[in-house]
């Protein structure tokens, strides 16, 4: 693959400061190295430009708008100019507030897009809706159209993704507006007890299945490093006990690179404040590994 690296250095999505430290982590961690080996050619774009969050538009339920808004709206034209050159854009968070720019780029290509959300959290609030005001806990509603206009309109204002082909993976931190959405949409969730009473197998090829009957037109992995128990990834800003296993991660990664549906990912959520020297990037590179084809070398 011609990969299109591009790393996403902001925390204004949330307020656990640092995690604009992940894609200096990841790339620490050896990230390119790593994909390199397996054969890739990488083309570095370096980091995005995050502006000052305090010199632009603040919003009382959406905290930080003007500066999320600025650095999506400049990702979605970084992942469109990706996409559009042949590359598989692979994106380095930052926060979760990242993908509302990584899907409105995608979303300018593929008109039927997959996506697998895989997280501890449905990431489906709105102003209304949210305990928090955090925007990277909103990418998801915002995708399918719902929130603020500033948000949903990054990228032209048609929704950028179909509630119908969305499958999350892991969660156990669902809020109850969230809930309410996910059973009026029937959007697709594999809580932990799915994993758990499925087993990662069963669940995934369950998760491909329903997306190829779904005609998706490609497929975008959103991974929150959150998804897995903080057991494995300890540096991040909302951790909830009980998530996926290093191994069952590993795997998953592997059914995706098998069922060669895969054209984009990112990785968010990479707090190295939080973080016990490193491990949490480190767990993104070997998932990057074996998501990317090292299995195969
Ligand atoms: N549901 C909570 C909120 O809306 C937590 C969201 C966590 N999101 C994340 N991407 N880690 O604030
Ligand atoms: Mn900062
Ligand atoms: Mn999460
Ligand atoms: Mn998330």
């Amino acid at each position: 693959l011609q990969i299109s690296l591009i790393g996403v250095p902001i925390d204004f999505g949330q307020m656990r400061r640092g995690v604009d430290m992940g894609p200096s982590a990841i790339r620490y961690a050896g990230a390119i190295e790593r994909l390199e080996a397996i054969g890739h050619t990488v083309i570095d774009e370096g980091d995005i430009h995050v502006p000052n969050a305090a010199k632009l538009e603040v919003h009382p339920k959406l905290r930080n708008l003007g500066a999320v808004v600025e650095a999506c709206s400049q990702l979605s034209m970084l992942v469109n100019k990706a996409v559009k050159q042949k590359q598989f854009p692979l994106i380095l968070g930052g926060d979760h507030s990242i993908a509302i720019g990584t899907l409105s780029g995608l979303a300018q290509h593929y008109k039927n897009l997959g996506v697998i959300w895989y997280d501890a959290h449905a990431d489906m609030n709105t102003a209304d809706t949210s305990p928090s005001g955090n925007i990277h806990g909103m990418p998801l509603a915002v995708a399918m159209g719902m929130g603020h206009e500033k948000l949903t309109s990054i990228g032209g204002d048609a929704a950028k993704i179909k509630p119908e082909n969305l499958v999350i993976i892991g969660a156990r931190s669902v809020d109850a507006g969230e809930r309410a959405l996910i059973k009026e949409k029937g959007i697709k969730v594999y809580s932990m007890h799915e994993v758990d009473r499925l087993g990662m197998t069963a669940v995934m090829e369950d998760a491909l299945q329903y997306l190829k009957d779904r005609k998706v037109d490609g497929l975008h992995l959103s991974l929150d490093l959150d998804g897995l128990d903080p057991m494995y990834t300890p540096g991040v800003g909302t951790p909830v006990p009980g998530g996926i296993t290093y191994r069952e991660s590993h795997l998953a990664m592997e059914i995706l690179q098998e069922s060669n549906m895969l054209t984009s990912a990112e990785f968010v959520e990479v707090n190295p404040v939080l973080d016990t020297k490193n491990a949490t990037a480190n767990v993104a590179v070997e998932l990057m590994g074996s998501l990317l084809g090292e299995s195969l070398v």
